[in-house]
């Protein structure tokens, strides 16, 4: 099985890794890929939303299978455009992948099939927005840009003057473009957040062990939303009996939902829930794998990966059995300074070898390239390091130790990963 990955994150490079571990796989190539990715896998330079590219470089390469790990080209339609070309595929048909990159499809969705999640309107109109949310009157609350926005739509507003600030950039100054044209108002939820992946096959789904985000850029939860700055696996609040109750109110009736709706969802259904005191809710649904979720999930799989996607590919997910080891796993990003603002790229790593890892845990390349043979950043994120062991305490040690031997001016990461799931284990 040659298989092609479409993508340049350090989700990507997890997902290439575990991968070439599977017996049936002869290679892995990606595109466009990153300088960690080129260690494990030939990489070319196709943008991952170049969907005639990719289609060409496919058949070109003659690969078996192609894996499309981001939202926006699942948005844009590659997989339906590969499989239409016969190319068996990883991901959602852009029908599906709506489930991700509309909101205001996921929350009716939700809403149709009586599946939990936060009250909500939707706006076309920001005066109607903001006349709705004075007569709520009910603070926090929470505004999201109904498309995709690189996990920076959600505004959580804590007073009327910061929640019409928020409709005013989202729909009138267009901050994150066309996805604000419109918008969800929500009621604000709280309790522990967990992130599920799953895998599904239209028909079946098969959650993956649960893992915790680290959403905020700063120690305790302080500071901008970013893409994520560390994960840790299993989620202690996670219990066989939350998970129980998942699997009866969430998972599978999303999944018969997508199917009752003419869009089968096959590939990777990420649900983001919240543990609120009324049970668990959807906070969003993704498309895709999650990042950094995925090189914390990934190493404590057991099965070999290429048999489930081709099981998920053939919809005979049913018939295999997907298996975790009973350990944990912690992702640590190295980030640049700045992120996820404005920052510099091209500034020179040192302390990886020439594989791009460090002793004591595994790297994974978000935003790297080479400059004259050297490692160097190209991106918000630029590392994940990430270590397995029997226990979270074991992992976060050894991530966080390797991390101290990796160094480039300005990194930032966040010194409490791991840390609330700690004390829930306590
Ligand atoms: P999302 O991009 O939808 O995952 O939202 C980003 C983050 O905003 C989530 O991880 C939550 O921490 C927070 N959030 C989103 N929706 C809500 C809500 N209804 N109540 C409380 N927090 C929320
Ligand atoms: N880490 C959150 C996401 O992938 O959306």
């Amino acid at each position: 099985m040659k298989i092609l990955m479409v993508g340049s994150g350090g989700r990507e490079h997890a997902l290439v890794k575990k991968l070439l571990e599977s017996e049936k796989v002869t290679s892995v190539i990606c595109a466009p890929g990153n300088a960690g990715i080129s260690c494990d896998a030939e990489c070319f330079n196709v943008a991952a939303t170049d969907i005639d590219g990719m289609l060409a470089l496919a058949k070109e390469q003659q690969v078996d299978f192609v894996f499309v790990a981001p939202d926006d080209p699942l948005a844009l339609g590659m997989v339906d455009v590969m499989q239409a070309n016969g190319f068996k595929c990883f991901g959602p048909s852009a029908l599906a992948a709506r489930i991700e990159s509309s909101k205001v499809f996921s929350k009716k969705l939700m809403k149709k099939y009586g599946i939990p999640t936060a009250a909500y309107e939707v706006f076309s109109d920001a005066a109607q927005a903001v006349t709705y949310i004075k007569e709520q009157n009910k603070f926090p609350v929470v505004v999201k840009a109904d498309g995709l926005a690189l996990g920076k739509g959600v505004i959580i507003a804590e007073d009327m003057q910061q929640a019409e600030d928020a409709v005013k950039s989202i729909m009138e100054d267009k901050v994150f473009g066309a996805s604000g044209n419109n918008i969800v108002v929500e009621e604000f939820l709280t309790g522990p957040e967990v992130s599920v992946l799953s895998f599904a096959d239209g028909k079946t789904v098969v959650p993956m062990v649960s893992s915790m985000d680290h959403k905020r850029a700063l120690d305790g939860d302080k500071g901008l939303n970013t893409g994520g700055m560390g994960t840790v696996a299993p989620n202690p609040y996670y219990t066989q009996a939350v998970a129980e109750e998942c699997m009866k109110t969430i998972f599978e009736p999303t999944i018969k939902a997508m199917a009752a709706e003419g869009c089968p969802f096959k590939g990777c259904l990420y649900f983001g829930l919240m543990l609120t005191p009324d049970g668990p809710k959807v906070i969003e649904y993704n498309s895709r794998f999650g990042d950094p979720e995925t090189q914390v999930v990934l190493p404590l799989l057991e099965t070999p990966l290429a048999d489930i996607i081709e099981a998920v590919a053939d919809e005979k997910l049913d018939e295999i059995n997907v298996e975790f080891a009973n350990e944990a796993c912690a992702c640590v990003i190295m980030a640049s300074g700045g992120y996820p603002g404005s920052y510099n790229k091209g500034i020179e790593i040192t302390g990886l070898d020439e594989k791009g890892n460090a002793e004591g845990a595994t790297v994974y390349h978000a935003g790297t390239k080479y400059i004259e043979g050297s490692f160097a950043t190209n991106g918000g994120r630029v590392l994940g390091v990430t270590a397995r062991a029997e226990n979270l305490e074991k992992a976060l040690e050894k991530a966080y130790n390797a991390t101290e031997k990796i160094y480039f001016e300005g990194a930032h990461k966040r010194n409490d990963i791991g840390k609330r799931a700690l004390e829930a284990l306590k």
